[in-house]
């Protein structure tokens, strides 16, 4: 069954909340939720106040992205409102120590890829994560085109995952609309998120549900 876990990063904020019902109501997933710190990315979001408070609107999953340097500083801070908190493989942290700490204080870890990281790097770390996520876009802004290469990737963990006996989510974040979906189910993902697609549509819920059938 694939998940859906949409992106707020181009949401209104003052209007989030009449999003998520409506998201609630379509059947999404969880809800992914993006945080960049203007050097990691150059680009900046929003912290672990406004997680908080989406935390409390809602029972959905909250499926933080840290797209930070250093995330290991913030982890328990992040650990405190996510259910599932993925970090970047190249942001400079101690990977397997950041992974174990993620578990440790009860939240599913999950590390990232960027399209410059072949999925190779991250075999000997698949037995600490929850769920893996490669990146379809550069991160650090919503509304990019799918980089196809993505395929490759999610195939190539899907079938470590598989060698290694591992029960790995799959999760693809960049460019997801109704082309791009099935080619990254058909690879191998099975959480996908989507934020222009969903944000910029008149009927969310129909697009959920578009993505939701394949
Ligand atoms: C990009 C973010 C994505 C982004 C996805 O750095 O990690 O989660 O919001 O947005 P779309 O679906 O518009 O590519
Ligand atoms: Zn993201």
């Amino acid at each position: 069954m694939i998940k859906i876990s949409p992106s707020v990063l181009t949401a209104d904020f003052l209007t989030l909340t009449e999003d998520i019902r409506k998201l609630e109501a379509a059947g999404v997933d969880m809800l992914h939720l993006d945080v960049m710190d203007g050097e990691f990315v150059p680009n900046i979001s929003f912290g672990n106040p406004i997680i908080k408070s989406i935390k409390a609107h809602t029972k959905l999953p909250l499926d933080v992205h840290l797209m930070i340097d250093r995330p290991h500083r913030y982890i328990d801070e992040f650990a405190k409102y996510a259910d599932y908190l993925s970090f970047h493989f190249e942001a400079g942290s101690d990977n397997e120590a950041t992974l174990k700490r993620i578990r440790e204080l009860g939240v599913k870890s999950a590390i990232v890829i960027k399209p410059c990281t072949e999925p190779e790097e991250i075999f000997n770390l698949l037995p600490l994560c929850d769920m893996v996520l490669v990146m379809s876009v550069e991160p650090g802004f919503g509304g990019q085109k799918f980089m196809p290469d993505a395929l490759r990737k999610l195939s190539a963990l899907r079938d470590e995952c598989k060698r290694q006996n591992l029960d790995i989510l799959l999760e693809v974040d960049g460019g997801i609309n109704a082309e791009t979906a099935p080619l990254a189910v058909n690879a191998g993902a099975n959480v996908l998120v989507a934020g222009n697609y969903l944000f910029s549509a008149d009927d969310m819920a129909a697009r959920v549900k578009e993505i939701k059938s394949i």
